[in-house]
């Protein structure tokens, strides 16, 4: 079904997002014929543009998006772009400039509106506050505003939590819309799916039949021009509240009593409040140094663009996490994710418990194939099981199998940004794929002891960064947080 007719109003409408992938997004949409003819984007933005200019520019970026893509729809389809660009237009004006507001009020009338923040996260509640200021967060029976807003959501528990007050001042917690662009991902909306639409995995997701559960998200990118962004960020604020709590949400989380979207993010919130904050010695920080990846000699960390030469920011985390309720006492959580790696790889790893009992005499329990079954994120997108069967041949000897899903295989998939459904679903008014304010501060609320132990900047034990060569697997500490389990990681390379 169409969305409604809607006025798009995006605060950095001039910048790189916009560019790279709210524009291409809202290009698919148009291509799956979800919007409504009285559907149009204002981009607000400081810098020195005018309508026709951006929509020029628009274009080329474009152009470029659709060549980039393997799939048939290698050329940008004119009268689909036709119908986007004409909707598009350009308002000049600073985020804290009553005028812009005013200006946007006889601009968007009494219709429908969403107010996209995708800029630095200093101008949400300014731009929030000024909205309110100007009535133009007000709804009524026939008109709704929307707010989204992008990562990062604070910086700690303590500036979330604010963050959440001041959107609240100004907004029902019905109108915020959060983005975590994972939640866009097919392959991570297809964890409730294959959890929840089949018979036979659920009855094993549980403490009797899971050993322990490895989440990956690795990246070969360093940190590229976001040097500066990066210094006070860090691997754990980047990506573990937000992206890795959602993904450990999704594969813990009980099973929601509807598809609603509270009933879905009140299971979220369970099972998040039910992650015990993270312990120092559960914890490993990791920075890049000179390495090479694929044959490319590649810079460390410290000497990437607006790096400090004596950085302490961390471009790797590793992390054993535990969750405090029935279905997973006692099963392992381990979590990496870092830049530089050896490969880029976001993946779930289930690893199933051993069977009991050595049956077979050529191969004892202790080398039969253990059972993983393998959530694969990106870039390959599937799932796979490896389990033990019978090698051909006179005697009983086993050896390791895989079972293999891709989902290129199976479906033919629309060209996709993984923004499409958000943007989607904020126009139909469905948040079940955003984040609720206690969901976001549930995913502070975990790594809040470690951002604390590190305030020292690196001069504790604790805190110690541990270095390891772009084009690793990350450094040797995170493989002896699982060793000190008798486990370890599934390999990188
Ligand atoms: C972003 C982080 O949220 O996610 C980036 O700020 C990171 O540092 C990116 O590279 C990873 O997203 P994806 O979709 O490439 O896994």
């Amino acid at each position: 079904r169409r969305s409604p007719p809607c006025t798009m109003v995006i605060f950095g409408g001039g910048g790189d997002l916009t560019r790279r992938l709210l524009i291409p997004a809202i290009y698919n949409l148009v291509g799956s014929q979800l919007l409504d003819e009285g559907f149009s984007i204002i981009a607000v933005d400081w810098s020195d543009l005018d309508t026709e200019t951006l929509r020029s520019q628009l274009g080329e970026t474009m152009r470029q998006f659709v060549a980039q893509r393997r799939s048939s729809a290698s050329e940008l389809h004119e009268a689909d772009w036709e119908w986007l660009s004409q909707r598009i237009s350009f308002l000049r004006g600073g985020f804290d400039d009553s005028q812009t507001y005013q200006t946007l009020s006889s601009l968007c009338g009494v219709g429908n509106c969403v107010f996209y923040l995708a800029v630095a996260a200093r101008f949400f509640a300014p731009i929030v506050g000024q909205l309110e200021a100007a009535g133009l967060t007000r709804e009524t029976e026939s008109r709704f505003r929307r707010v989204v807003v992008e990562k990062p959501f604070g910086s700690d528990l303590i500036s979330a939590r604010a963050l959440n007050a001041q959107l609240r001042n100004a907004l029902e917690e019905s109108q915020i819309y959060r983005i975590d662009h994972y939640l866009g991902k097919e392959t991570v909306q297809n964890i409730l799916a294959l959890r929840f639409s089949n018979g036979f995995f659920e009855p094993l997701w549980n403490r009797q039949n899971i050993d322990h559960v490895q989440i990956t998200a690795a990246e070969t990118v360093g940190v590229e021009k976001r040097g500066r962004f990066y210094e006070t960020t860090g691997a754990l604020r980047d990506m573990v509240p937000n992206h890795i709590m959602q993904l450990l949400a999704m594969v813990a989380m009980e099973a929601p009593i509807s598809f609603d979207a509270d009933a879905v993010r009140d299971e979220k919130s369970k099972v998040l409040a039910a992650v015990h904050p993270i312990t120092a010695n559960d914890i490993v920080r990791g920075q890049y140094t000179a390495g090479s990846i694929a044959g490319r000699a590649l810079a460390g960390y410290r000497d990437e663009p607006d790096v400090a030469p004596d950085s302490q920011a961390e471009s790797f985390i590793a992390m054993k996490l535990s969750i405090d309720n029935w279905r997973w006492a006692g099963v392992p959580f381990y979590v990496r994710t870092g830049k530089r790696l050896a490969l880029r790889k976001t993946e779930i790893a289930i690893h199933f418990k051993q069977a009991p009992y050595a049956l077979f005499r050529e191969t004892p329990v202790e080398k039969l194939t253990p059972n993983i079954m393998v959530l694969q994120i990106q870039p390959t997108e599937g799932v796979t099981m490896q389990f033990s069967a019978k090698m051909p041949g006179p005697t009983v000897k086993l050896g390791g199998v895989r079972m293999k899903f891709d989902y290129a295989d199976w479906f033919q998939e629309g060209p996709s940004t993984g923004y499409e459904t958000l943007i989607y679903d904020c126009l139909i008014g469905d948040a079940t794929l955003f984040q609720r304010a206690d969901n976001v501060e549930a995913g502070w609320k975990v790594v809040q002891p470690a951002i604390e132990a590190w305030k020292d900047g690196g001069r504790n034990a604790q805190s110690k960064l541990q270095f390891y060569a772009a084009g690793k697997a990350g450094p040797d500490a995170a493989d002896a947080l699982l060793a000190r389990d008798g486990r370890h990681w599934l390999r990188l390379n």
